[in-house]
């Protein structure tokens, strides 16, 4: 009989006891909740008369000028998806039959990939990244390369930070603002699928508006680790966000009365920066646990709030998974070997102990099945 080891927990000094019988959810910053004060203040907009216009709610607009502020960029949009934010600026930087530059395993290139091709009609040029980022030396070999000219034009690079495959990684110092320096060389626009940029603001300790620096247009989700109900953002020049309006419009997403929604968002932007470092040592403590118990399968130490961890040889990772969620802990199987813990607002220290001992005991325990 396998007995609950909690000696990784041990050697991390993390609390473990007692340990609450609710399930942790560990598969996405999706399932973060929203914030007491966001709540508040959607409770608060909900009682106000909302606007009719696409563009002209109070909180709409305080929330687009508070973003676009520090961001650094002129204006934004608030938009119900990321996915759709990125792909409006795939529309307005790329006509169909053109080429795009990213990093092989962007979510531009994988989870989006259809969106990409089916609605904007772009070729993505993929690239190897290092820990999911494309280096200057790569873009610029990239960039450099002559096209033939039966070849799609390449008019966009597109970098994602943090990047979400390669296990919430930030990109070294001064790769966005050389990459930059690049693109403007070249005539091609750069676009940052910062989709967690809020995370990478405390991992490196720069500000938003240095993380995006010389980019041409920026989307943020809102409803990820921040907590916000629903929603994201595109950013960019004045003139880019007013087609942008147009573009929202065409595919059929000008959202309206959203007022109540970005009021909950404002919040959830303003309280970010305790929330975010609480869940990025959390995410430490649970890889220190982990490595302990598995090795290298534990993969690196996060740089934010996800951890990527390789299911044994011969165990599937939804196997595994399902495995996890009888023990009370679920976690996204990414692949065919790779399992998702993503840390945020709803998982606390004691969730953390309980994840390493059942992982520990299960990935550990389980019998390697033959062939
Ligand atoms: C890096 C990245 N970009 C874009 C998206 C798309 O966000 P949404 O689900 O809001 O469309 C995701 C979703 O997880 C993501 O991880």
């Amino acid at each position: 009989m396998l007995v609950p080891d909690a000696s990784h927990n041990d050697q991390c000094g993390i609390a473990a006891k007692p340990w609450p019988e609710h399930t942790a959810d560990f598969r996405s910053d999706l399932m973060a909740g929203i914030p007491p004060a966001a709540r508040d203040a959607m409770l608060l907009a909900a009682t106000q008369d909302p606007e009719m216009g696409a563009r002209n709610d109070p909180h709409q607009s305080r929330l687009e000028r508070t973003v676009a502020d520090l961001t650094g960029f002129e204006d934004a949009l608030f938009l119900p998806t990321c996915t759709l934010a990125n792909q409006i600026a795939l529309r307005l930087w790329c006509r169909p039959g053109d080429a795009m530059v990213a990093a092989a395993d962007s979510h531009v290139a994988g989870h989006e990939a259809s969106s990409t091709a089916g609605l904007s009609g772009v070729t993505v040029r993929r690239l190897p990244g290092v820990r999911g980022h494309l280096s200057p030396a790569a873009i610029q070999a990239a960039l450099a390369q002559p096209r033939r000219p039966e070849e799609q034009p390449t008019r966009l690079v597109w970098l994602e930070n943090t990047h979400m495959r390669a296990g919430g990684t930030v990109p070294p110092d001064g790769w966005t603002a050389a990459i930059a320096a690049a693109c403007r060389d070249t005539g091609v626009r750069l676009h940052i699928d910062g989709s967690r940029l809020w995370n990478a603001e405390p991992a490196t300790g720069l500000p938003l508006a240095v993380l995006a620096a010389g980019a041409d247009s920026l989307s943020l989700s809102l409803n990820k680790a921040l907590g916000a109900p629903a929603g994201s953002l595109l950013l960019g020049s004045r003139p880019f966000i007013r087609e942008a309006l147009a573009v929202r419009a065409t595919l059929g997403a000008n959202w309206r009365p959203v007022g109540f929604l970005a009021a909950g968002a404002l919040e959830a932007v303003q309280g970010r920066s305790a929330r975010l470092k609480e869940d990025h040592r959390r995410a430490k403590l649970l890889h220190c646990g982990l490595s302990h118990a598995l090795g290298p399968s534990a993969g690196e130490a996060p740089d934010t709030n996800i951890v990527l961890v390789t299911a044994p040889p011969g165990i599937p990772a939804a196997d595994a998974a399902a495995t996890l969620k009888v023990a009370g802990i679920l976690v996204l199987p990414l692949d065919r070997a790779t399992l998702r813990f993503v840390v945020h607002a709803r998982i606390d220290d004691s969730a953390i102990a309980r994840a390493v001992e059942a992982t520990a005991r299960i990935l550990v325990a389980t019998p390697v099945k033959p062939g």
